[in-house]
Formats: structure tokens, C-alpha cells, sequence
């Protein structure tokens, strides 16, 4: 019976670890030039959701520094970034990943946040209590992440030469 009890125990304490394939921020795996071949979730991403996230001011908040298609109608269309017009013929699905996760890996000294990142912020704080953050969480959740991916994928007006 007490072994029967410790079994399960460690079984409730196992299963949300088990049930969620999410990879941790920290554990994202980096290739070449900053690409990230795996997906964060195993869940495709939905470029739907994925334009709420990209021009959603307190989300991924894209559209302050590019332009994309259909973001025309926006206000002030930003220009800090490159238009995101054609990234899709630019980027594999790996490198777009890579670059939303952590731009840093491919634009060294970029301007660009790191969506997807909890490592070497500068002594984050918590909110405006002058105190230390409690517990860092990313700019943006992992399917967040998966549904820009797939956003990005629809960006593929032909280049200008
Ligand atoms: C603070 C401004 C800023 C924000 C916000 C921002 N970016 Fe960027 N992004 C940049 C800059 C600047 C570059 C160019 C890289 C460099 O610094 O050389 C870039 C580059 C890129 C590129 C590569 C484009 C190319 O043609 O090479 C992609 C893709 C991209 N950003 C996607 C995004 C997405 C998706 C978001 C929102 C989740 C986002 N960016 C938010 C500034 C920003």
C-alpha cells in the first residue's frame, strides 16, 4: 500500500513536466548562424493568431519596427526594421524561429528583443518596485513564438531586385 502511495505521488508530481513538450527558453538549441530547427511546442503555429501577436502592442509588438503586408492600415507603420514583406523567401522556417526566439544569435547588437529569451538581461527589475525580478518570464509564451513562424512563412511577396 506505502509503495503503491509513493508510486503515485511521484506520478502527480512527474505528469505536468511530462504533458507539456514546451521547450524552456533556456533550453532552446541554437544552430548554425542562430537557426532553431525544432519547434518549441510539436503544435503548428497559426499565422492568425500569429498577426494578433505581431500587432498586438503589449505582445510581440512587431509592427513598431516593420512594415508586413496587410499592416498597411496600421498607424505609424514602423521603420526601424526591415520591411518584412518577402522574409519567407529570405529565411528558412528554422531561421525565422531563430530570429523571433533570440535575434541576437544572427544580428549581433540588433535592436531587436529577444522574444523568447531569460539569459544576460541587463539586471531586470520587478515592475517599478526597485526591487529584483522575482521570476523572469519571456516577452512572449512558445506557441506565441510558433504562430509568428507561421505568420512569417506567409510573407512571401516577391523580392525587389
Ligand atoms: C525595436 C524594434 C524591433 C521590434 C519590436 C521587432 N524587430 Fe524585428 N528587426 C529589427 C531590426 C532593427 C532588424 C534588422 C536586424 C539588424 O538589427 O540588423 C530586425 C530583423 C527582423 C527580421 C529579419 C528581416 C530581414 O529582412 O532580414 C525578422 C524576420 C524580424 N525582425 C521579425 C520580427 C518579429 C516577428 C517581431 C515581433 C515579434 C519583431 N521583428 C520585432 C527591429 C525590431
Amino acid at each position: 500500500m506505502r509503495k503503491l502511495f509513493v508510486l503515485c505521488t511521484a506520478g502527480m508530481v512527474m505528469l505536468p513536466s511530462m504533458l507539456s513538450a514546451e521547450t524552456a527558453p533556456g533550453d532552446v538549441v541554437f544552430g548554425e548562424l542562430g537557426a532553431v530547427e525544432a519547434s518549441l511546442t510539436g503544435t503548428a503555429g497559426d499565422a492568425e493568431a500569429g498577426l494578433k501577436v505581431a500587432t498586438t502592442k503589449s505582445l510581440g509588438n512587431c509592427m513598431a519596427c516593420h512594415v508586413a503586408e496587410g499592416w498597411a492600415d496600421l498607424p505609424l507603420p514602423g521603420n526601424i526594421g526591415p520591411a518584412l514583406t518577402s522574409v519567407a523567401h529570405r529565411y528558412t522556417e528554422a531561421e525565422l524561429r531563430g530570429i523571433v526566439i533570440n535575434s541576437k544569435h544572427m544580428f549581433e547588437g540588433t535592436v531587436m528583443p529577444s522574444f523568447y529569451n531569460v539569459d544576460g538581461l541587463i539586471r531586470p527589475g520587478d515592475g517599478y518596485t526597485g526591487k529584483a525580478a522575482k521570476e523572469i518570464a519571456p516577452l512572449l509564451n512558445a506557441q506565441q513564438i510558433e504562430d509568428l513562424v507561421a505568420l512569417l512563412q506567409t510573407f512571401d511577396e516577391p523580392e525587389e531586385e
